[in-house]
């Protein structure tokens, strides 16, 4: 173990097991450790390095704006926030945005938004309902609005107001409801939780029961936003609008950022009733331009549809010689491929010992969310290294 692996044991409160790797370098769709080791990163941060690492219009933006002007207090009007805001709306069908610093954060103040919105217009409704299996970050709040008891369990009693129900299931969400609910809040396609999607019609009778009973729909895009399924935003895949969207994750390629995005109507807040000393930091904020105006500019998103395609392609080509595989599935760059039995750790280590990084989203399944501006080549790459990696492991 190298000293900086001794020194973290030391003084780091343990939330994760980490991998024994210490990264010191990226570039492109590339990591390299201490000792100069290359790998193919397929986590990307955890589906955030949208452009892969250090991409130079990011870098560039971060260093202009690191030479002009990084933090403000928002009291003041600041031009890069505004520049992305309005990039934001022209390319998606929400009008108005806040920016704070996470896909927590974005959740939460989706969250009182929408209580906002219920105290306005439907007699004080706060209640949110959202699915199992969903994910939508570690605040209080949000592990009362994901739906999965080992997040929940160590912190009982969590805040109230919260009701998890089955995904994909519309009549859970009929039942549900009742006059104290304000909104529904869902992610197009559930990624921590499984990379789940859900049938075809499901997001468009979600919308329509939001509308016949007059409560809000919040779409979590945090993981699926900007790219990462094929069209900017999941949203255009099922065919209808949310009131209300929260993005993180690859919004600024790396540089932590969240936001929320909403449509006029759903737009209630009153000033001091919202916000955040960092949120639409200039420096995040210009990183975040650089970043949306390249994947708008450059189609790239077409680019994860096609490359995830052909991903799950050669993936499914990897079935008949490994029996385990018991699936495979995604949309453009959030792919996930199941085994039998829960061989995912060995896998990501057989992965990781052979120069490629993968997920592991459950005891038996790996998750794939790589830069979006990958090729067939480096999926090329990631398949031969992972046949060669499946190959190793015995059930
Ligand atoms: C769909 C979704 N929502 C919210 C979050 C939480 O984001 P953050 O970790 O930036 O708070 C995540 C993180 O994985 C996510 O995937």
């Amino acid at each position: 173990m190298s000293n900086w692996q001794e020194l973290e044991h030391k003084y780091f409160m343990k939330t994760v097991e980490r991998l024994p790797v210490t990264l010191v370098k990226g570039q492109e769709a590339r990591v390299w450790d201490e000792e100069g080791r290359e790998y193919l990163d397929f986590v990307g941060g955890w589906a955030v390095t949208s452009l892969g690492h250090c991409h130079p219009a990011v870098v560039e933006a971060i260093g202009e704006q690191a030479n002009t002007l990084i933090q403000t207090s928002n009291q003041f009007y600041t031009i890069p926030q505004i520049r992305l805001a309005e990039l934001l709306v022209q390319h998606s069908c929400l009008d108005k945005v806040f920016f704070c610093n996470s896909g927590a954060e974005a959740n939460e103040g989706a969250v009182k938004l929408a209580r906002r919105y219920g105290k306005h217009y439907l007699d004080g409704a706060y209640e949110v309902i959202t699915t199992m299996d969903s994910f939508h970050g570690r605040t209080l709040a949000m592990v009362a609005a994901t739906g999965q008891s080992k997040f929940q369990q160590p912190y009982v009693p969590l805040p109230t107001g919260f009701v998890n129900v089955e995904y994909n299931n519309i009549d859970a969400i009929k039942v549900a409801t009742n006059t104290q609910t304000c909104a529904v809040m869902v992610e197009p396609i559930q990624g921590e939780g499984g990379v789940n999607l859900p049938d075809d019609s499901y997001l468009a009778a979600v919308r329509a029961w939001c509308d016949q009973k007059g409560m809000l729909l919040i779409l979590d895009e945090i993981q699926t936003g900007l790219g990462r399924t094929g069209t900017l935003f999941a949203y255009e895949q099922y065919g209808i609008e949310p009131d209300i969207m929260t993005l993180a994750k690859g919004l600024a390629s790396g540089v932590p950022i969240g936001a929320i995005l909403a449509k006029n109507r759903a737009s209630v807040f009153t000033p001091g009733e919202h916000g955040s000393t960092f949120g639409g930091n200039p420096l995040t904020c210009a990183a975040g331009y650089a970043t949306v105006k390249f994947i708008t500019d450059n189609d790239v998103a077409g680019n994860a549809k096609r490359v995830g395609e052909y991903f799950i392609a050669g993936l499914e080509r990897l079935r008949p010689k490994f029996q385990f595989i018991t699936d495979v599935r995604g949309r453009g760059l959030l792919i996930a491929l199941e085994f039998s039995s829960d061989i995912a750790s060995s896998a990501v280590m057989a992965c990781l010992d052979r120069g490629l990084l993968v997920n592991r989203l459950k005891p038996n399944a790996l998750r794939f969310i790589p830069p979006l501006i990958i090729g067939n080549g480096e999926v090329d790459e990631a398949l031969s290294i992972l046949d060669k990696a499946l190959s190793t492991i015995v059930i």
